[in-house]
């Protein structure tokens, strides 16, 4: 009898411990939220909105963190009207490069609290049947944000699109565009790659890189091949000259951004006049993963989907050495004309 009381107890007992482990978890978990709640400027409604340069970015702090519990909660239209939410168009767009790190660039972005990102990729403006339904279409399909943040969405398939450019000059002539870029023939087997495991998904078989890549009758690099015709950054970039000045583009170094992703960033930063905020604290290398991964605060975390980072196939060395000879002086154009060098071959 005694001894079923004293297993009783300590069941009890083992409860309650859990219990209240559970709650202080549950409370440092939610110490970053709530730390974001806390009002930290209650007259700011009554302020005009700041110019990006001027944002006090401890309200954005808290607006950001407020958002994020509101997003969660599937704002109704009161709270969306209460906290002023605006869907606005983007003030800077990743127009590319397909396989260049476009999906990091947002999500690092994003880290900012002075950034708002479109999740999905819109593929407004190189789409037809989505440019015909009208700017307002594109606006319902961004994000809610207060006045003062930027909203940015990336699309890769703008780069490369003949139609795109004049389609953003008159949505507006002065935004800002991101381009990052990788080592062109590296970029091309990773746009290889990305098919392969979609064809192979689908039980498709598909040909060998290098057989793609070269032109079997000349065994000369086969420009028809739409993952090398990308690579070539500067005859796209020459398309978009046309409409935009050079000054309204940032070239941002993809392979550096895989290997040391802050530098990066804050150009990026300088180049959207927001105030450098992106700190190391929100970047951590998972060793698993093999990249860096995204820490918001101290519970929120993320690394990004598999689907990033794929092990390529291994391509001839002859055929590398080729397409690199091929990219050789488009590449030098291209620093020309962006004042941006790499140490591509
Ligand atoms: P690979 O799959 O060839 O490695 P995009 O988002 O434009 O499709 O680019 C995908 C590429 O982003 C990946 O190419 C990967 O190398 C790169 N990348 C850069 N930073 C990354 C990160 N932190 N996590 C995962 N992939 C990253």
């Amino acid at each position: 009898m005694l001894f079923k009381q004293q297993a009783l107890l300590r069941q009890k007992l083992f409860i309650l411990g859990s219990l209240a482990i559970g709650s202080v978890l549950y409370l440092v978990a939610r110490v970053g939220t709530l730390d974001r709640l806390q009002p930290i400027c209650p007259i700011e409604s009554r302020l005009p909105p700041a110019e990006p340069e001027q944002i006090p970015l401890r309200t954005l702090q808290f607006k950001r963190g407020l958002l994020h519990e509101l997003r969660k909660g599937n704002a109704t239209k009161e709270q969306i009207r209460l906290h002023h939410l605006v869907q606005q168009l983007p003030r800077a767009i990743i127009i590319g490069v397909r396989k260049g790190g476009t999906r990091a660039l947002l999500e690092m972005l994003n880290l900012h609290p002075a950034v708002v990102k479109a999740s999905q990729e819109i593929h407004f403006f190189d789409n037809d049947q989505n440019y015909a339904r009208g700017i307002d279409w594109y606006r319902e399909k961004m994000p809610f944000s207060f006045p003062h943040q930027i909203t940015i969405e990336k699309s890769p398939a703008y780069f490369i699109t003949e139609e795109v450019p004049e389609r953003i000059f008159k949505m507006n002539s002065s935004i800002k565009l991101l381009i990052i870029v990788r080592e062109p023939t590296t970029r091309a087997v990773s746009d290889y790659t990305q098919v392969l495991e979609g064809k192979e998904r689908k039980n498709k078989t598909y040909h060998k890189f290098e057989k793609l890549a070269l032109d079997s009758n000349t065994c000369e690099v086969n420009t028809k091949y739409k993952a090398v015709r990308t690579s070539i950054y500067t005859k796209h970039l020459e398309r978009w000259l046309k409409y935009f000045p050079v000054e309204q583009f940032h070239i941002v170094d993809g392979d550096r951004l895989i290997m040391d992703p802050l530098p990066e960033l804050q150009l990026v930063e300088r180049f959207l006049n927001l105030p450098s905020r992106i700190s190391q604290y929100n970047l951590y290398f998972n060793a698993t993963r093999g990249f860096y991964c995204l820490r918001f605060n101290i519970v929120f975390n993320k690394c990004l989907a598999g689907s990033k980072g794929r092990t390529h196939p291994e391509v001839d060395p002859s055929v590398v050495t080729k397409l690199q000879n091929f990219f050789h002086p488009f590449n030098q154009k291209f620093y020309q004309i962006t004042g941006r060098t790499f140490k591509w071959p």
